[in-house]
């Protein structure tokens, strides 16, 4: 059935970020940056928070000239700085239409390793793990509902993970439980703030070539493993998150929330297990 749009035309109204305000947390490497240079490129006004000063710099560096960028020191796990760090936007902007709660580290090993099973954890990495990748998406999802619930409109766009959607042989316990959680917290907050009109969704990307497990490229043998996950057969680039993010910001999905996106190369259609530490598998029917 035709609704008499040309090629080209209307359609193109549904992807219009053009008169919107975003913020973009963590966006000042990987997928956050990438996600706020697509924005920016397709016109919306984009705030950039994170807490690397040296990132900012860049982020100017690359896309100040537009003059629809501005950056913003802040770290999510600090919930009074995030309040203020969106109450600014919606002073300056007086509104925010999409808030992208994507900031978030890595912090010890997988159960492969000796120190990244259940028994020998450290309780410190766990803690700074989940400051950041729960209470920093919690504190960034509570500002951002103050405000659009008052505006009846926004889109809130979680950066979860693969990892949170099933166990996973690479990461620590404590991102798996973060990124398990921010899940949920999605879908709580979408079944929540559907009254006011506000959107939440969440994207879980499988493994992306970022800077989260150290800065450049990942020596061969990571990305070996990382690659082996995946269908596809490769890692992501930060690039490829960029057609979900602007959608999510953009009228075009204006009948979805509560939803969990994977971008993961058919990632999540298979889960390797870690290798075998008793002796061959067998049933017990067999000696
Ligand atoms: N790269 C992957 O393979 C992958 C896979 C699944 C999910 N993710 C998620 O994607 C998100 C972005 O990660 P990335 O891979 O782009 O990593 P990245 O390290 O390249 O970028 C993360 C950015 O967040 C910033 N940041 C960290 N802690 C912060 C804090 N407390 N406050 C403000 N800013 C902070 C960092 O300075 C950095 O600029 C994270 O939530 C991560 O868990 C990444």
């Amino acid at each position: 059935m035709s609704d008499g749009r040309e090629p080209g035309g209307a359609l193109q109204e549904l992807f219009d970020v053009r008169a919107t305000v975003a913020l973009v947390t963590g966006g000042g490497s990987g997928l956050g940056k990438a996600i706020a240079t697509a924005l920016v490129e397709c016109g919306a006004r984009v705030v950039v928070a994170d807490r690397d000063q040296d990132r900012l710099d860049r982020m100017v560096e690359q896309l100040g000239a537009t003059g629809r960028l501005e950056v913003s020191r802040t770290d999510v796990a600090d919930a009074a700085a995030v309040d203020e760090l969106v109450d600014g936007v919606v002073a300056r902007h007086g509104r925010i239409d999409s808030v992208f709660a994507n900031a978030g580290i890595a912090r010890g090993a997988g159960p492969g390793h000796p120190s990244g099973q259940l028994d020998t954890f450290d309780m410190a990495d766990w803690t700074a793990l989940l400051d950041v990748n729960l209470y920093g998406v919690l504190n960034t999802m509570r500002a951002a509902a103050r405000h659009m619930k008052r505006q009846r409109a926004g889109s809130i766009v979680v950066t979860a993970s693969t990892a949170g959607l099933r166990a996973d042989p690479l990461v620590s316990y404590s991102y798996v439980v973060a990124k398990a959680a921010v899940v949920n917290l999605t879908r709580q907050a979408a079944l929540d703030l559907a009254r006011w009109r506000v959107r939440v969704n969440a994207i879980a990307p499988g493994p992306f070539r970022t800077a989260i497990g150290g800065e450049g490229r990942p020596d061969p043998a990571k990305e070996a493993m990382w690659s082996s996950m995946v269908p596809l057969g490769r890692m992501g680039d930060p690039r490829e998150i960029q057609g979900l993010a602007v959608l999510l910001a953009s009228p075009a999905s204006s009948f979805m929330t509560g939803g969990v996106y994977p971008v993961d190369g058919g990632a999540l259609l298979q889960a390797p297990a870690l290798p075998d530490e008793a002796g061959p598998p067998r049933t017990q029917f067999e000696r």
